[in-house]
């Protein structure tokens, strides 16, 4: 795999097509940093030096701005420059992508005060020269806010520079499948997709605007310089399509193909579906250990729709891959069998290693025997979708389980959920009240919680005590969950970090008291085996950040004796599911398990999201592994061993 380009400059005129045979799929400029942190500080210490140049001329620099938790880290940077750094945007002029239509600028979700709470109220730039689509404007008046828009960017001087993020469905900006590449400011319907990417930020679908004023593809293209960043697993796939793809009005980030000086700038878990790290023997010389051998052949064998034993040598030839047996001078069937052996040795039905027996090729090992296996559910609903079954499995093969549900998940609840529950106990405090009056404070509660329902309206943002409650009703639900997978009331903990009790989706930020109660959790019960998930996600999202308070903790943790022979396993919940080559457990489900499984996700009634897409991933899972040649389970949940684990063997 080819080493990531941190240190490339990220806004030189470069050109549209890569340059070298690795990336020759790519048509327009793609730098792969490590990670989005680091990205982001190259790509503010660029903008910082862009505006300083500015300066010394005594001109100004017009930014185009981008909202969404892609930019956040970038933003944060930039605080620090003005911070740290005297960095001064005293000459600078913003013009925002979007608006939501119908939201007013002190709407929570409105990218007016996004805007203000992420950079605006932190550093010098003046109110007037900040430009932002009024999503307020009646509805008659908003094409001439449009063409004012646009107006207002031209006698600016134009954009500098565009930053951009990138939708699910491949959009810029708002500018939804089926926007030309000359489209200029506008009103726009917002899609299925994109409104249920944004239902968590506004607790629930329904209450996403399904309109927005955005500008067009084409005011996008006229700026001299654009950077798209991606963050995470979940936006590979798009990646992919808009920068090897045609260009087409289905995914608009494809016209950045058509700049001049366009460049995607994405982090790792963004680029693995680009053909250079994802097919690596296309496009070059690959060095040939096992696990590229175990990639290319799983590949081979789906692309051929062949099972991985009956490829010959011309299938591996024809394909590109012929190297690969060159490189070992095996013949293809000597290859096939080892390749199938491995995958083969992935399947486990003994998740927590099987008690006396030869482990030699058992992704986990016999001993110790019981496990103490520590499961972590960074939302509550989590694990059940991640490794429902496989829970099941430990707990009836006899290991000491525990479930730790990171965060309350208390955001996700429905405001009817709290109101139900008041509402329940404002009836018994009618009819206890014939028998005793000792209900006053069980009454005086469940009305404030009625009235601060009330009062915060469809979008506000919940006080404490609703929060509380929502978070102790999904607790419930959790439990439920949990002894549908055959586990005890006592066996669940929620510790609640307090990263998400104290803020809010896209404003959440990882803390050292987040931390500090990770390590406690981990010391204390000192497990043989962690589950984790969020080590691909959106590095924002609620999985991401306690994936990240996790491995702080377990890095503090290096001296413990226990960790040095815990083994951490990932699992992968709503995110992008493992490639077959990528699994290292699989655990198969018999339809019984399926079914339960799917109970146990059921039980999250108050979040209003009973996503059986779980199953239809393990399913597809199985059916994975049927093609390659291995036996034909119901489904099967996967896993794979964290290479952050120094104690992997
Ligand atoms: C919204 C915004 C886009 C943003 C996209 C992705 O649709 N209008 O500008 O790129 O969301 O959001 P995120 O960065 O949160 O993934």
């Amino acid at each position: 795999m080819t080493t990531p380009l941190d240190s490339a400059p990220i806004l030189e005129a470069s050109g549209k097509k890569q340059s070298t045979q690795q990336e020759r799929f790519e048509k327009v400029r793609t730098l792969v940093h490590s990670d989005s942190n680091s990205a982001s500080k190259a790509l503010a210490l660029e903008v910082a030096e862009m505006i300083r140049a500015r300066q010394a001329a005594g001109e100004n620099l017009v930014l185009g701005l981008a909202t969404g938790s892609t930019p956040v880290p970038f933003y944060r940077e930039l605080i620090r420059l003005h911070e740290d750094e005297k960095l001064s945007f005293h000459n600078v002029t913003t013009f925002n992508l979007d608006e939501y239509y119908g939201l007013t600028q002190g709407h929570p979700e409105s990218y007016y005060r996004f805007m203000r709470d992420q950079l605006f109220d932190h550093v010098d730039i003046p109110a007037e020269q900040i430009n932002i689509p009024d999503g307020t404007v009646a509805m008659e008046a908003v094409y001439d806010h449009c063409l004012d828009y646009e107006q207002r960017i031209e006698q600016a001087g134009g954009l500098d520079l565009q930053i951009l993020g990138i939708g699910r469905t491949g959009h810029i900006g708002f500018n939804e499948p089926g926007s030309s590449e000359d489209s200029i400011t506008r009103m726009i319907t917002l899609d299925r997709v994109t409104r249920q990417d944004a239902a968590a930020d506004f607790m629930g679908v329904a209450n996403v605007p399904r309109s927005a004023i955005t500008m067009g593809v084409g005011t996008i293209l006229k700026a001299r310089r654009l950077v798209l960043m991606a963050w995470g697993g979940n936006k590979a796939e798009i990646v992919r399509e808009a920068v090897e793809g045609e260009v087409t009005d289905q995914i608009s980030a494809s016209f950045l193909q058509d700049h001049d000086n366009a460049t995607f700038l994405i982090d790792k878990a963004a680029s693995t579906a680009l053909t250079r790290f994802q097919f690596p023997w296309l496009v070059g010389t690959v060095d040939w250990d096992d696990r590229m051998r175990k990639r290319a052949v799983v590949w081979l064998s789906g692309k051929l729709q062949k099972p991985i034993l009956k490829l010959v040598d011309e299938d591996y030839n024809e394909s590109g891959t012929g190297e690969l047996l060159a490189s070992t001078s095996q013949e293809a069937y000597e290859v096939n069998i080892s390749v199938f052996n491995h995958v083969q040795h992935t399947i486990s039905g003994w998740p927590g290693g099987k008690r006396d027996a030869d482990d030699t090729h058992r992704p986990e090992r016999a001993f110790p025997f019981p496990k103490r296996v520590l499961v972590l559910s960074p939302e509550p609903a989590d694990a059940f979708i991640g490794i429902g079954g496989t829970l099941e499995r430990l707990k009836e093969q006899g290991h000491i389980v525990k479930l730790v549900f990171q965060t309350s998940g208390n955001l996700r609840v429905a405001d009817g959920a709290a109101l139900n529950f008041a509402r329940v106990v404002l009836e018994m405090a009618e009819e206890e009240s014939h028998a005793n009056t000792n209900w006053k404070s069980q009454k005086e509660y469940a009305n404030s919680i009625v009235e601060a329902i009330k009062e915060k309206g469809e979008f506000g943002i919940d006080p404490e005590r609703v929060r509380k409650l929502k978070g102790l009703i999904l607790r419930g639900e959790a439990r439920d969950a949990a002894s549908v997978c055959r586990m005890e009331y006592s066996e669940s903990e929620f510790v609640d970090l307090p990263f998400y009790e104290n803020g809010r989706y896209r404003r959440f930020q990882t803390t050292e008291d987040d931390v500090s109660l990770m390590n406690g959790v981990m010391n204390e019960f000192t497990p043989d085996i962690v589950f984790a998930t969020g080590d691909a996600g959106d590095p924002s999202s609620v999985q991401a950040i306690c994936f990240r308070a996790f491995e702080a903790a377990w890095n503090e943790l290096s001296g413990a004796a226990w960790r040095r022979e815990c083994n951490v396993w990932l699992y992968r919940g709503r995110d992008r599911p493992y490639e077959a080559h990528e699994i290292e457990m699989a655990v198969p489900m018999s339809p019984d398990q399926m079914d339960r499984k799917a109970e146990s996700i059921r039980k999250f009634i108050s979040i209003g999201d009973d996503d059986q897409n779980a199953l239809i991933r393990n399913r597809e899972a199985a059916a994975t592994y049927d093609a390659l040649g291995l036996a034909e389970y119901e489904a099967i949940e996967a896993f794979q061993k964290w290479k952050g684990n120094k104690a992997a063997k």
